[in-house]
């Protein structure tokens, strides 16, 4: 193992692997606050078996930042807590001894990014599975009291068997203020603002509601072709004749511009049949 370590460290700059394990191979995403690398397990090379793992390491306006490995360590607490064939794997926190750098090792998810795949070439069908996949996700976190709070179409990946899986819980909130972790966004420009509840844009924090928000905001855009508006503390909803019939309500009661306004009893048969129906 000390010969395979000292020969890639002679092949490898030594700021390229993280805590003397993981190699950072090539950059495969780029989000706000962070970068991900696929990387080697160095414990992979030396058993001689493929590593399929990535690391999340702050981006270079992040590493500034005073809260960095507070917000990745909190990302891997949620994480770690969850146990869901769509929602990423996580397999390790670390800050780097040499550098300071602190990482989350995560599995590799293949496939593609919501957001560049073409919706208007997407069967109804296709989309209807993305939508109850996307509740029934969001339903399970919600049991678990996590709120991922950034759902949107950056932070959601689908394979080409049409698996789709939840990333990026850099945001996310304990329901129950439980074991929270205390983060500071004030610098960090965190939450996608065509996808997030309006209340969020007023600095109120996520909740349940605002997660439903961002699952309706998203599945309006794949069945219409088009994004919600938001005018004079209204949602505009423009061609909602193209959900399917039996879900326009549930789309127009998520998508109303008050959280108020978009809980409703669970004893209401309305919500029954969409358990039964989509969710069960
Ligand atoms: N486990 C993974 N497997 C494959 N690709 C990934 C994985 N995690 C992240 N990515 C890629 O890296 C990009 C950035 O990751 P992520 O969304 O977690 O970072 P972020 O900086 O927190 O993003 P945001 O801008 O949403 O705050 C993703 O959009 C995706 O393309
Ligand atoms: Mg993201």
């Amino acid at each position: 193992m000390k010969s395979l370590i000292k020969k890639v460290q002679k092949q490898t700059k030594m700021s390229n692997i993280l805590n003397k394990r993981y190699i950072l191979k090539e950059l495969i995403g780029e989000g706000g606050l962070c970068d991900v690398y696929k990387v080697d397990d160095l414990y992979d090379l030396h058993f001689k078996y493929e590593s399929n793992i990535v690391a999340k390491i702050p981006n270079s306006k992040l590493k500034e930042h005073k809260d960095v490995s507070t917000l990745l360590y909190s990302e891997y607490r949620f994480l770690r807590k969850l146990n869901h064939p769509n929602i990423v794997k996580v397999l390790d926190f670390g800050i780097d001894k040499k550098s300071n750098i602190p990482y989350i090792i995560l599995e590799y998810i293949e496939g593609k990014l919501l957001k560049d795949l073409p919706f208007f070439e997407m069967s109804k069908k296709f989309k209807l599975d993305i939508f109850k996949t996307l509740v029934k996700t969001i339903n399970y976190l919600h049991s678990n009291n996590i709120i991922h709070a950034d759902i949107n179409p950056s932070n959601i990946i689908i394979n080409d068997q049409n698996h789709l899986t939840l990333i990026d819980f850099g945001i996310s909130k304990s329901i129950k203020n439980e074991e929270e972790i205390e983060l500071n966004y004030s610098n960090v420009k965190a939450y996608n603002p065509n996808y997030c509840a309006p209340e969020i844009l007023e600095n109120e924090l996520p909740t349940i509601e605002s997660d439903y928000f961002s699952i309706a905001s998203i599945c309006f855009e794949l069945f219409t072709l088009n994004n919600i508006k938001i005018n004079n503390n209204k949602v505009i909803l423009n061609n909602i004749l193209k959900v399917p019939f039996l879900l326009r309500f549930w789309f127009k009661r998520n998508l109303m511009y008050k959280k108020s306004d978009r809980t409703v009893k669970k004893s209401n048969i309305y919500e029954k049949f969409l358990k039964f129906f989509y969710f069960s």
